[in-house]
């Protein structure tokens, strides 16, 4: 969570280093603030809440070509303007803007610097106050910042400004994202490529405990113990005008709208020239070792994987274990004799999973990332990376980025079930051609899902969603949505388990939200919705072609019964969508979240 960004150039690099946060803001979006370098003032501006809000405070009149900047998600002290970054040492020399959680800062603040007064709750200010105090053991600032690198644990992301030297930026990184982008007579740095698309596409990666000096005229990596480092730039191959709204109201409906492209683009990039499934021979050879798979995600994509352990179990006969990251951690299971783990990640920087990452490493386990952002932590250090190609997800609520891990997962467990030399009718590219017209068709239906939304969710204070099978994990999805953008309390439960408690909550009036799409649970969800309308519940019943009664609600495209998942979660976005929607909530930017966990 948080994001930072930095900039050394000739320009002025204030509206650089605001642009670049309001394209971060989904990292966090309770505070911000900048600096400005100019000559050797250092000029601070910070604000509680948005970035809106930090530029009309921004005094126009400041100018300066360096500077760093900082949108907060709260780890420690709440949000308010003393909380937020940048942070300035005693004497106001050193300004720094961070993302992570330095671990031992009360041990740190105790040890070096019981005397020094601190103006902030947070850990950042142990650090910038920890580097003036080596700087001043030192006598040189290289040499303090690399000493209180060594003694900081952590994840950090830091840019640092010494007022005493308007030609260099200090920068750092362990376990949190951080990339320099590289331009002709400046040079940035940003915890996301998106934030600084607009100065340039070529960037450099740094790897943990490595320090940066940012100079206008080129970057200097070197590692803790001043080695230097040389790395090849890359082009990022992302489009500015794909993290830009257009003419949508919103990032989350202008992704829901997206899916159906998204899944031909998965189509065509998973397809050889004869039609058949294209995957990297390691990943299949990685596949067939396996004797169990472990699918370790949070949220959302623990809900792509459940969906994805019926692929794996019923095309390929892998057994698989999907695990919440965060739980894993702590809790860990007893592992088969040759386990492959697949982590699952939209951002591919959740620090649950990346924490699960690094303890099977340690164990010499095989690690395979299934990722819309390749190069980011977790495709860097599994084995193998598979990519969903969904494009930038913006919205905080994911929604492209479910729809397409379920569908490489599904091509996965075709391609682990050829290469074993079973005989399979499914056939996943031709099948996956028919969910996207069936999502263009639903997506095509708003103004019904509006309504639709309006009936169920205008004022209700909760909802519960009901599935079985497969459509269990679905509605799983569904009640997260509908929470975390609309904040109804809603969970959902599988249909058969209703009666053995949670049916005490059913009211006068509560939604409860079905959905039917297999053809052997068809009778038994609805059974379970009449226990409910029995108990006064205001019941919805979204169902598939084939398997519809006259009183369903809503009826989605017939598609394979294996598929169901991703045309069903449709309906649960744009319901969600539209419930927010109607009850102003922030759709993009829920409260107290942020789009990439980055926080364990
Ligand atoms: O980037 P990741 O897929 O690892 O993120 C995992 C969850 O934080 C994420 O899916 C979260 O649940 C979404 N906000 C749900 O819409």
């Amino acid at each position: 969570m948080c994001g930072i960004v930095g900039y050394i150039g000739v320009d002025d690099s204030k509206d650089i280093l605001l642009t670049g946060l309001e394209k971060l803001e989904y990292r966090g979006y309770d505070s911000a603030g900048i600096a400005l370098l100019d000559e050797n003032e250092v000029y601070v501006t910070k604000v509680k809440g948005r970035i809106a809000a930090l530029r009309e405070k921004v005094d126009a009149n400041t100018a300066a070509t360096v500077g760093i900047g900082h949108t907060r998600w709260a780890t420690h002290g709440e949000p308010s303007e003393d909380n937020a970054h940048p942070h300035q040492s005693g004497s106001g020399r050193f300004t720094l803007v961070h993302n992570g959680v330095i671990e031992n800062y009360s041990e740190v603040r105790d040890q070096f610097l019981a005397d020094v007064p601190f103006k902030s709750e947070t850990d950042t200010e142990v650090v910038v106050q920890l580097i003036e105090y080596f700087v001043a053991q030192e006598g040189d600032v290289l040499a303090g910042f690399r000493e209180a690198l060594t003694v900081l644990k952590g994840s950090y992301a830091l840019a640092l400004i010494d007022n005493q030297n308007s030609d260099q930026l200090y920068v750092a990184k362990n376990k949190s994202p951080l990339l320099i982008g590289l331009g002709e007579g400046f040079n940035v740095v940003a915890s996301d490529a998106m934030a600084t698309l607009k100065e340039t596409n070529r960037y450099v990666e740094i790897e943990d405990k490595e320090v940066v000096l940012v100079r206008r005229e080129g970057v200097e990596i070197q590692k803790l113990d001043g080695s230097v480092v040389e790395r090849d730039a890359y082009v990022a191959e992302i489009d500015a005008a794909d993290t830009e709204k257009g003419t949508y109201p919103h990032f989350m409906l202008k992704e829901i709208d997206e899916q159906p492209v998204v899944i031909r683009k998965i189509i065509q990039e998973y397809q050889d020239n004869e039609g058949d499934i294209k995957l990297d021979n390691d990943i299949r050879q990685a596949m067939q070792r396996a004797d169990r798979i472990y699918i370790i995600a949070a949220g959302t994509s623990y809900h792509a994987g459940l969906v994805g352990k019926q692929f794996l179990e019923k095309l390929a006969n892998i057994p698989v274990e999907v695990h919440i990251a965060s739980e894993f951690s702590y809790n860990m299971p007893l592992l088969s004799e040759n386990p492959l783990f697949v982590f699952i990640s939209q951002s591919g920087e959740t620090a649950d999973s990346r924490s699960v990452l690094v303890q099977i490493k340690a164990l010499g386990h095989p690690a395979l990332t299934i990722t819309n952002v390749p190069g980011s932590t977790l495709s860097r250090e599994a084995d193998y990376t598979l990519p969903l190609h969904a494009g930038p997800e913006i919205a905080v609520a994911s929604t492209k980025a479910y729809t397409a891990q379920v569908a490489v997962l599904a091509i996965l467990a075709v391609d682990s079930a050829k290469a074993k030399g079973m005989d399979l009718s499914f056939h996943p590219l031709q099948e996956l051609g028919i969910v996207a017209s069936a999502m263009e068709a639903l997506t095509d239906q708003k103004e019904e899902f509006e309504r639709i939304a309006k009936e169920f969710f205008a004022t209700t204070r909760n909802a519960f969603y009901i599935g079985r099978g497969v459509d269990y994990y679905v509605v799983q999805e569904a009640a997260l949505k509908l929470k975390e953008i609309s904040y109804i309390q809603a969970e959902g439960f599988a249909g058969g388990e209703l009666k053995h408690g949670t049916i005490a909550l059913i009211e006068e009036g509560t939604p409860v939200i079905a959905i039917s799409t297999q053809e052997n649970i068809n009778l038994s969800i609805r059974g379970n919705i009449q226990e409910v309308a029995a108990r006064g519940a205001n019941t919805c019943i979204v169902s598939m072609k084939g398997l519809e009664k006259d009183s369903d609600t809503f009826v989605v495209p017939a598609v394979h019964e294996l598929l169901t998942p991703l045309v069903s979660v449709i309906p649960m976005q744009l319901l969600a969508y539209y419930a927010a929607l109607h009850r102003d909530c922030d759709v993009d930017k829920p409260r107290n979240l942020a789009k990439s966990v980055t926080v364990e």
